[in-house]
């Protein structure tokens, strides 16, 4: 096994980030190294147990853990307050109390679900992030922001929650769907867009980095927007680059374009808008990475379409929208307007 690489984050609570390439059964001494014996409440996922439940449970336990594990379904469907609330009796049931810690084991689903539960029992308890996809590695386990799905949208419901640990093995990631894995690298191409031109450079064509170094590079990254932005009232938001058009996208899918692949197409979009705001125009460069991703890169809907979705997101706040948009690679800025001026530079972009 290589070096494990050491992040730590300094934010409400201060914790380590450890990455390392095949290092996952080295967790409970990880975790014995930072916190006292006690009880480790595992959520995960029926795709993502069989495959590391064994190792995770073994490693804590020669650690001196007590594990109680609870699995969910595998998929965003599983988002609910109801799983939260059914994770929570099984602690309950378990005698897990305010010293015991929360480890999830799984994606953005399984982390964000953990995240929330832990931030709620007893009035919060600490948790350890096991991601197990890149999305989760390199955006959802970092920076504490926990939530689950509601009728009226994903993730209205949640709460700031920093985990105590972060711990990535990246040989997990070998066993993930291509899509799944692709879906990450929306966000990878992201953070090159947003703050570093060099990382942009380096992924653009696909296969030729070291996944490690980048995605340690994505996380130090997050560290440094989270630790100067951690309640997301201002940088923060660069971590949106994409979003605003992409969560529209996805919802008039119905959610059958997955997070990743609308992503991809909302950068794309954002920025078609640079170039109608008065920006360099980046639509080319940006594109053509998409694209050698294998992501789909036109936008099935309207100007008006996307608009009347974005009016409905929850964060947009009074009549304002801020849209990050790339001023150049790796320098991208919020830009504050009028939700109608979204809707002309939508129209004057062609979509
Ligand atoms: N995923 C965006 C954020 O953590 O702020």
């Amino acid at each position: 096994m290589e070096s494990t690489a050491k992040i730590t984050v300094h934010a409400s609570g201060t914790y380590d980030i450890l990455i390392s390439k095949g290092g996952l059964s080295g967790l409970g001494k990880a975790a014995a190294e930072r916190f006292k014996p006690c009880t480790v409440a595992i959520l995960s996922d029926d795709k993502v147990f069989p495959l590391y439940g064994k190792t995770v449970t073994d490693s804590l336990q020669s650690a001196g853990f007590r594990i109680v594990t609870h699995v969910i379904a595998n998929g965003e469907q599983s988002k609910t307050l109801d799983n939260v609330t059914a994770f929570i009796d099984s602690m309950v049931k378990a005698q897990v109390t305010r010293t015991d810690m929360v480890l999830a084991l799984g994606g953005g689903v399984v982390g964000d679900m953990a995240g929330f539960a832990a931030a709620i029992y007893l009035r919060g308890i600490p948790y350890i992030q096991v991601p197990t996809t890149l999305l989760a590695a390199v955006d959802s386990s970092v920076g504490g922001k926990t939530a689950v799905d509601i009728s009226a949208g994903k993730n209205l419901v949640g709460a700031f929650h920093q985990p105590a640990l972060v711990f990535l093995d990246t040989e997990t990631l070998n066993t993930l769907d291509p899509s799944v894995m692709r879906d990450g690298f929306a966000e990878v191409i992201k953070y090159g867009i947003i703050l570093d031109s060099k990382l942009f450079q380096a992924v653009a064509k696909p296969g030729s980095f070291d996944i490690k170094e980048v995605i340690a590079r994505c996380i130090e990254i997050k560290r440094d927007v989270v630790e100067q932005d951690e309640f997301d009232k201002g940088m923060r938001g660069l971590l949106n680059f994409g979003h605003t058009f992409g969560h529209a996208i996805e919802k008039l899918s119905g959610f059958s374009i997955t997070h990743g692949s609308a992503v991809a197409r909302g950068m794309i979009i954002a920025a078609k808008v640079a170039r109608v705001y008065g920006f360099t125009d980046y639509t080319d460069v940006i594109t053509k990475v998409i694209k050698d991703y294998g992501f789909e890169t036109g936008c099935p809907y309207s100007a008006d379409e996307l608009y009347s979705v974005i009016l409905s997101d929850k964060k947009r706040s009074g009549a304002d929208i801020t849209l990050v948009l790339p001023k150049e690679i790796g320098a991208s800025t919020p830009e504050k307007m009028p939700a109608l001026q979204v809707l002309e530079l939508m129209k004057k972009a062609g979509l």
